[in-house]
Parts: structure tokens; sequence; C-alpha cells
């Protein structure tokens, strides 16, 4: 797996020095309020994580996103493909940009779209999916602005800050993909 380029945004394997920032954003309320994240995490929890993501199949190993910053790179969160079906070539994505102060700079979409052009171009997947809660409308929004179509409600499917919550199914085909490219060359 090499690094996957985009104007802002880099997509490279995470590191063993990365854990700390992660710790740090995954006992964030405000970042944890969109995951299925809900208790705190000790630092030896992330170090067990990052174990686990070196032994996982190639590629479904989590990427670290970066943001350029001057002449180098910052890192902002990470994301992975899961739930891999070769056979049906189709997988699931996961995002988490954890710094909240480059929030609504369109750096989730860029980020979305390197995943999309990984998955079709590199992966050969066919469809790519992902769950969201309903209350959870920056993420929504981004996902659809990449194309992202919605398919259905799990009614109830979560419970956070004290009730049960929608979840939402979404997903986008390579087909529908490559017409959105077509469109915008
Ligand atoms: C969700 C996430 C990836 C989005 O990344 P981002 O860089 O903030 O998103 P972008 O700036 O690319 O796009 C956000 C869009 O949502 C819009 N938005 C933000 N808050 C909104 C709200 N309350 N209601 C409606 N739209 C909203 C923004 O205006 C923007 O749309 P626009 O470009 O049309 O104006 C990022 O915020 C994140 O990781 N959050 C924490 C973890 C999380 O929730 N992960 C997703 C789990 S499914």
């Amino acid at each position: 797996m090499s690094i996957v380029y985009g104007e802002r945004i880099r997509l490279r394997a995470v590191e063993q020095e990365d854990v700390k920032k992660f710790f740090e954003w995954v006992n964030d309320p405000e970042v944890t309020q969109g995951l299925t994240l809900y208790l705190p995490m000790s630092m030896t929890d992330e170090e067990r994580w990052f174990e686990r993501a070196s032994t996982r199949a190639p590629d479904e190993k989590p990427f670290a996103i970066d943001m350029r910053a001057g002449d180098g790179w910052r890192l902002i969160g990470n994301c992975t493909f899961f739930d891999m079906d070769t056979v049906a070539h189709s997988a699931e994505i996961g995002i988490m940009i954890g710094e909240k102060s480059i929030w609504n700079q369109g750096l989730g979409t860029e980020t979305i779209s390197l995943l999309l052009r990984h998955g079709f171009e590199t992966l050969n997947l066919n469809r790519i999916s992902l769950k969201v809660y309903s209350d959870n409308p920056r993420a929504r929004r981004t996902y659809e602005k990449v194309g992202f179509v919605h398919e259905g409600t799990l009614r109830q499917a979560v419970y956070k800050r004290g009730r049960f919550g929608n979840v939402e199914l979404m997903s986008i085909l390579r087909s529908e993909w490559e017409a959105r490219r077509k469109e915008n060359r």
C-alpha cells in the first residue's frame, strides 16, 4: 500500500507515534458523539488497537489522515475500510477527523474522495457503504457531497446520551462514482 495523495490531504499507514493523538481524540466527547465509542479509552487500549490494526488484512489496515501544513504534514485523524467482501467486491468505511479546529473546511470531503478513489481504482471495489448516526448532520452532508446515496434507516439502532437514535445506511456504487467523475471533468 503506497501513500495516497490529494490536494490538501494524504492517506498513509498508521505509525506507533500517531497513537498518542488518537488517544486524545477517542476520549473527546465531541469527536466520539458520532462514533461507536462510548467508554473512556486508556493509552493501553489505544496501543492494543494499533497492534491489532497492524495484523489486519492489508486492504483493511487503517490510514492516518495528514493535512498539508507549511512544508510538512500534520496528523488530523484516521480512516479505514472494513468488512471487505472479496466476492461481492464491497466494503464499509469509517472516518474520524479528531482535530476539531479544522472541521468544516472540506478536509473530510477530500479524505472520503481519496478513500473512494483508492477503493474503486486500487482495491477494485464495486460498492462502498457506511453507517452514520441520524443526528450527525456534518457527516451526512459530507457523504452526500461525494455522492453517497441514502439506502435506509435502522430504527433506534443506537443508544447515546440517554436516548435511542436512528442509524442511516448509505452507499456509492462504482458506476455512480465513475459517472460523477465524468461529469466533473
Ligand atoms: C464527519 C467528518 C469526517 C466531516 O469532516 P469535515 O472536514 O468536518 O467535513 P467537510 O468540511 O468536508 O464537510 C462538512 C459539511 O457539513 C456541513 N455541516 C456542518 N455542520 C452541519 C450541520 N449542523 N448541519 C448541516 N450541515 C452541516 C458543512 O457546512 C459542510 O457542508 P458544505 O461544504 O456544503 O458547507 C468530521 O467532522 C469528523 O470526523 N467528525 C468526528 C467523527 C465523526 O463523526 N465521524 C463520522 C462517523 S459516521
